[in-house]
């Protein structure tokens, strides 16, 4: 198969698709794979070490995206559409839920989309979107005490606190990849820390790897607003798969948070978990609404591009090579976890939750 690798083109996005040693990989399998010239350069792999794995350096976009499998990262920007074929797959994240355009471009171009966020494992895991999540999940509290900064219009709260000074008030919301990992790394930077789940299940297991220390509440409509209002950090974790995010952060909420105090709503690539949640960019990752600092940056694992790529390429290859060795009728019909992933294909919408978010009929079963 003809597989192409482009050069991301979001806001600060370094990671690429495929690492020099994943496309070793493919072109050992007999496949042929064109990189754009410069996709992992910002991270230190050069066109010749791409080269040296037996892919071709293409000089642009277009030639990239020639390829009868495209694996990226990011879902495309709009001066991509056009790069896309009939018939082509598309294997990337692509959260179409809160990206109606996005979605309407890609069933009119008839392509196939295979989205890294709802592949699964055969126990429903989320296997291509945890290693971003974790990631983003560290980072959350990072942002979160920049935002804090008086210079970024934060209270000046500082997350650990100082002895005989109480630490800040994070309130994590969803207990997965992202809350369990921010939970962890917002303990380990000295704050007080409330994690809300509506899983009992999933609270036990937190509580019985990170002790007393991690305070757990079930999230329920009366639960969460006192602990949001409260907080110096809220961090917005919570996924529905296919689906658009919850807003469970409403503006009555917002306006009664203490001026300054932080929203780190890593859920923005699924539109978001605040009323008042936009994304941004890590050029300009702060705005304020109502004198709260709101962090809603979509890619934030990009800040560790190097670390990023690395772990995405180790969870998607697999299904990558599935895709190119057997094309994709074969490769969704053995493996229910990639077919899973498969949200659109051939001009209809392929994944059920999508379907019904976006209010669009659900094709069950793939007639080409
Ligand atoms: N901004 C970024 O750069 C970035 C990077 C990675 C992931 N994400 C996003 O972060 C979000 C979380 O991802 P994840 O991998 O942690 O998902 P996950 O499936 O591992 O965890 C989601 C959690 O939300 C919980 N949940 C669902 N409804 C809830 C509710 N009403 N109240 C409280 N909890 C609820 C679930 O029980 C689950 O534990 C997703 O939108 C994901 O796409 C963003």
């Amino acid at each position: 198969m003809r597989i192409g690798i482009p050069k991301e083109i979001k806001n600060h996005e370094y990671r690429v698709g495929v690492t020099p040693d994943g496309a070793r990989e493919l072109v050992a399998s007999g496949h042929v794979v064109s990189v754009q010239t410069g996709a992992g350069s910002a991270i230190g792999y050069a066109d010749a070490q791409y080269q040296s794995a037996g892919a071709s350096v293409v000089a642009d976009a277009a030639a990239a995206y020639a390829g009868d499998l495209i694996i990226k990262v990011k879902e495309l920007q709009p001066s991509e559409f056009a790069l896309t074929h009939p018939g082509q797959i598309l294997y990337c994240y692509h959260h179409f839920a809160p990206d109606p355009p996005l979605l309407e471009a890609m069933l009119a171009r008839q392509v196939s989309c295979v989205a890294y966020e709802t592949v699964t494992a055969p126990d429903g895991s989320l296997p291509l979107l945890t290693p971003m999540s974790r990631i983003a999940g560290r980072l959350a509290p990072q942002f979160g005490a920049w935002g804090l900064q008086m210079a970024n219009g934060g209270s000046g709260v500082l997350l650990g606190g100082v002895p005989g000074v109480a630490p800040a008030k994070v309130v994590v919301i969803g207990g997965g990849a992202v809350g369990s990992s921010a939970a962890r790394i917002a303990l380990g930077m000295g704050a007080d820390v409330t994690l809300l789940d509506r899983s009992a299940e999933k609270l036990a297991h937190l509580e019985e790897a990170f002790g007393a220390r991690l305070k757990t509440v079930i999230s329920s409509g009366s639960s969460l607003p006192p602990l949001v209002r409260d907080a110096d950090l809220v961090i917005g974790a919570v996924l529905l798969p296919g689906k658009r995010a919850p807003r469970l952060i409403t503006v009555d909420d917002v306006r009664r948070m203490r001026p300054g105090s932080v929203i780190v709503d890593v859920a923005i690539d699924q539109g978001g978990m605040g009323e008042t949640s936009r994304p941004t960019s890590h050029t300009d990752p702060f705005y304020l609404v109502h004198g709260i600092v709101h962090c809603c940056v979509p890619n934030m694992p990009s800040a560790v591009a190097r670390s990023a790529t690395l772990a995405l390429t180790n969870a998607t290859l697999p299904h990558a090579l599935a895709l190119a060795n057997k094309g994709l009728k074969d490769a969704v019909a053995d493996d229910v976890g990639l077919r899973n992933g498969l949200q659109v294909h051939a001009g209809r919408v392929t994944h059920a939750a999508l379907a019904q978010d976006s209010g669009r009929a659900f094709a069950g079963v793939l007639e080409k």
